[in-house]
């Protein structure tokens, strides 16, 4: 039945990357097969049902108009392995816990552990595409594994790195900046990187499908993403100056982004980056650049990091210490937990870190969020004196403090007049992503403390 599908596509791996560029391929190609499979059956059961299991704006409805036409969900890895013709690989590839590189270098078991399974159950020559975030030259290790077969079969790697970004999603894989598709130069090599170009060209211009060596497109993924929390973590190095020096963080980054070799983009500082690729990816980076002998190369990135978590220890030490230096037993409501709006995703959070803070200074933290209470009270389990609220008025009442952690639209528009008066007075507001109106605080009687700006209070400062 499935014979009348022009193209067999597999994806293995199911979660933020695989689900919704696959739902993208499906919806923009109904000539093709589009199968994912996971060997997380919980996962599987929430892509075949009403709920899906990430929240991604658009993404449900791209699900309804392919699921059951030609997008599939299953954990039939084998059966999808055998009837595909193209294979793209989706994996986690988190940072290792463990032995050589732990805590650097990339984790490739699960990676390594699908290439077996492929090879297991592969019955004919087979394009394998590189979607995971991958270390340069792993494709070769890969061709290694594959192709070490007794079966006779010939498989082709391709990297095809994804640089959608949770939260905006579908909207970059429906209008992607740029598809990048790297492969061999040799001629097998340049046919399978046309077969992928193809399948693009359903619906993404000419001009924005970059072909390259498979080393150059498995590299720009891990720069991409170095260069994007280089720009993050360097307007927060300097929104620290700012508060130094009443120099205001904002007025800065408009500044200098008007100035066309600079841009505007990722100049907003904040609590800091999270989210599951900056740090791993970045971390990767260095990992590369020290086995390839060069320290000096590796200290650069890692600095990067480094910065990320002065900023979300400086948070909370403002925090602590503008509520007189203890918070002991003090309610503290935060106000998001997802590590940036618009997705469920709290992998990696800044306020993963600052809940924790708080929770070890004995305060009572409440936390608050549209989309990421079910992964917040997975990520802070082990802790007691914390407790979630899906009402952020609900879960502000009594609090000595609220933080805005996450840049969630609702709380630009929250009456915080009301907030005010259900609170414990001195009411303390922490801006964490500067979002807020914080004149119109000021004026209802808050105190308020913003990113890389003086601090608005109704008292002089200790
Ligand atoms: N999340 C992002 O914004 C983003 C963006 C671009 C690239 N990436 C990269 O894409 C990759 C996947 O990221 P993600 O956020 O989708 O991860 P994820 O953890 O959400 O999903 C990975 C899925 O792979 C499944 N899996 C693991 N081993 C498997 C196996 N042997 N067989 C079948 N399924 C298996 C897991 O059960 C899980 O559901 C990573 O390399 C990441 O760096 C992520």
């Amino acid at each position: 039945m499935s014979d009348k599908f022009e193209k067999k596509i597999l994806c293995i791996g199911a979660g933020y990357v695989g689900g919704p560029t696959m739902a993208v391929i499906a919806q923009k190609c109904p000539q093709y097969k589009v199968h994912i499979v996971d060997i997380n059956a919980d996962r599987i059961n929430a892509w075949n049902s009403d709920e899906l299991p990430i929240y991604e704006p658009g993404l449900d409805e791209v699900v309804k108009e392919a699921r059951g036409r030609n997008l599939f969900f299953s954990t039939d890895v084998e059966a999808g392995i055998e009837e595909a013709d193209i294979i793209f690989v989706s994996v986690n590839t988190p940072t290792k816990t463990y032995g050589v590189g732990a805590g650097k270098a990339s984790d490739l078991q699960y990676w390594e552990k699908t290439a077996r399974s492929i090879v297991k159950a592969s019955k004919a020559n087979k394009i394998i595409v590189e979607k995971s975030t991958l270390p340069v030259r792993t494709a070769e290790a890969m061709e290694r594994v594959l192709n070490a077969n007794d079966k006779g079969l010939k498989f082709e790697v391709l990297s095809n790195p994804e640089f959608l970004a949770e939260g905006t999603a579908i909207k970059d894989l429906h209008n992607p900046d740029r598809v990048l598709i790297g492969s061999m130069e040799t001629e097998e090599g340049r046919k399978a990187r046309q077969t992928m170009v193809d399948i693009y060209a359903n619906w993404v211009p000419k001009e924005r499908i970059i072909t390259s060596n498979v080393w150059s497109a498995e590299l720009s993924k891990l720069v991409a993403n170095a260069f994007l929390a280089q720009r993050i973590s360097s307007i927060n190095a300097i929104s620290a100056l700012c508060e130094k020096t009443h120099a205001d963080v904002q007025e800065v980054a408009f500044a200098i982004g008007t100035d066309s070799r600079i841009g505007s983009k990722f100049l907003n500082a904040s609590v800091g980056f999270g989210g599951s690729c900056f740090k791993k990816d970045v971390l990767n980076l260095v990992y590369i650049a020290e086995s390839n002998g060069l320290p000096e190369v590796a200290n650069y990135w890692e600095a990067v990091i480094t910065m990320n978590e002065y900023q979300e220890d400086r948070f909370v030490k403002q925090m602590i210490s503008a509520m007189f230096n203890t918070i002991a037993g003090k309610k503290i409501a935060l106000f998001g937990f997802a590590f940036k709006k618009d997705t469920s995703d709290t992998r990696e959070s800044p306020a993963i870190h600052v809940a924790r803070q708080l929770a070890d200074e004995n305060a009572q933290v409440t936390v608050s969020d549209p989309k990421a209470l079910k992964n917040a009270k997975n990520d802070l389990a082990d802790l007691k004196n914390i407790s979630y609220e899906q009402d952020p008025y609900e879960s502000a009442k009594g609090a000595h403090a609220v933080a805005i952690v996450t840049e969630w639209d609702l709380y630009k528009t929250l009456d915080y007049q009301k907030i005010y008066d259900s609170m414990e007075k001195p009411a303390m507001i922490f801006d964490g992503r500067n979002i807020l109106d914080h004149q119109k605080l000021f004026g209802i009687g808050f105190n308020v403390y913003r990113i890389g700006k003086p601090a608005m209070t109704h008292f002089d400062q200790i």
